[in-house]
């Protein structure tokens, strides 16, 4: 029997927060959380999934596989025909899923889940080592035409291409990436559950993206990263303050950098905190239930805190002083290895 496991971790966006579809700046990182999938050839013309932790299975045509399906079974089916429709030799399987990693939460389960996949087939196929690129591309098309979220590429470049660790700058004009050593001493980074799940698909993320469209369509530009401030400043609102959320999120993610590589956590930690706030005032993606979960942190003596992902709900991401314990509902995030195989045919 041939048989392969891979792995997708989820990721944690330090900074740089709905830039990716506007050709700017983040700066993520894998963690160890995310999902693994098995794929086990079988005879036949089927692909049999197994979803262990809704303890749910499905069972399509390889060479049809459905459109309009709901919650996981729409990644199935999209990275297998969207692997096949790229030329890969995706044949009969047997999908084994398990993850660690809460839907809606804000850490890309969704891209964990698309990434190992699509490993996990293509090194069934014979493909151990991909392009890595091409590949973080596929899964986001899955995500835009099976799935129906509008999301870009940070999540899935995350996952593919992080490394143990570093954060990753991503560029998302050219796709440039460079590695961003975390070195963090006695302080940690931490995330706590805001307690409200998001959708993507269904949420208030698809208007903000059909808005930065509109925004960059009456400034002329390609993309919202390169308007300027007197340009977004001509808008009415509330495109402007989409387009100068972008600007200065693009900014603080190059100043983040900077403090990173000077050590200076107090900085990275007020940085954090301004991207909350231009998510929260200009960009209008925050809900009762961060705001909450933010104030909580910041007034236990958190050095920064914000929201993570889209917004709307989702995980709370806070950097903790030395001196400031761990809360009891906090779970420490380290930047770990990105994509891989973890057994081999
Ligand atoms: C979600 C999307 C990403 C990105 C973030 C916001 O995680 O999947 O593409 O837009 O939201 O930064």
């Amino acid at each position: 029997m041939t048989s392969v496991s891979a792995f997708g971790p989820g990721r944690v966006n330090l900074i740089g927060e709905h830039t990716d579809y506007n050709g700017g700046l983040s700066l993520p990182f894998a963690i160890d959380d995310g999902v693994m999938v098995t794929a086990t050839a079988i005879a036949g013309d089927r692909v049999e999934a197994f979803a262990y932790d809704f303890e749910e299975q499905d069972s399509f045509l390889l060479a049809d596989p459905p459109r309009g399906a709901e919650g996981w079974r729409a990644f199935v089916h999209g990275m297998v025909a969207e692997l096949a429709a790229a030329g890969h030799a995706v044949g009969p399987v047997r999908l084994e899923i398990a993850g660690t990693l809460a839907q809606g939460s804000g850490l890309s389960s969704s891209a964990a889940l698309e990434v190992a996949l699509g490993l996990a087939l293509l090194a069934l196929a014979g493909e151990e080592d991909p392009d890595r690129r091409a590949l973080a591309r596929l899964c986001s098309r899955v995500e835009n035409e099976w799935v129906g979220a509008q999301t870009g590429l940070l999540d899935q470049t995350a996952s593919l291409l992080g490394t143990d660790g570093h954060a990753l700058r991503i560029d998302f004009a050219t796709m440039e990436t460079t590695s961003v050593p975390i070195d963090l001493g006695d302080w940690r980074l931490v995330t706590v559950d805001s307690g409200e799940t998001h959708s993507l698909a269904t949420g208030g993320y698809n208007e903000r993206r059909a808005e930065c469209a509109e925004a960059a369509r009456l400034l002329g530009v390609a993309t919202l990263s390169e308007a300027t401030a007197e340009g977004a400043a001509s808008l009415p609102d509330p495109l402007r303050g989409r387009v100068e959320h972008v600007l200065s999120e693009n900014a603080r993610v190059d100043e983040t950098v900077s403090a990173l590589h000077a050590g200076d956590l107090e900085t990275v930690g007020r940085l954090l905190d301004a991207s909350h706030a231009s998510l929260r005032d200009q960009y209008d993606a925050s809900t009762p239930a961060v705001e909450r979960t933010v104030s909580r942190l910041t007034s236990l003596g958190a050095a920064g805190a914000r929201m993570v992902g889209g917004g709307f709900g989702g995980h709370i991401l806070a950097l903790l002083p030395p001196d400031i314990p761990t809360p009891e509902d906090a779970h420490e995030v380290i930047p770990g290895p990105g994509a891989r195989i973890v057994t081999t045919p």
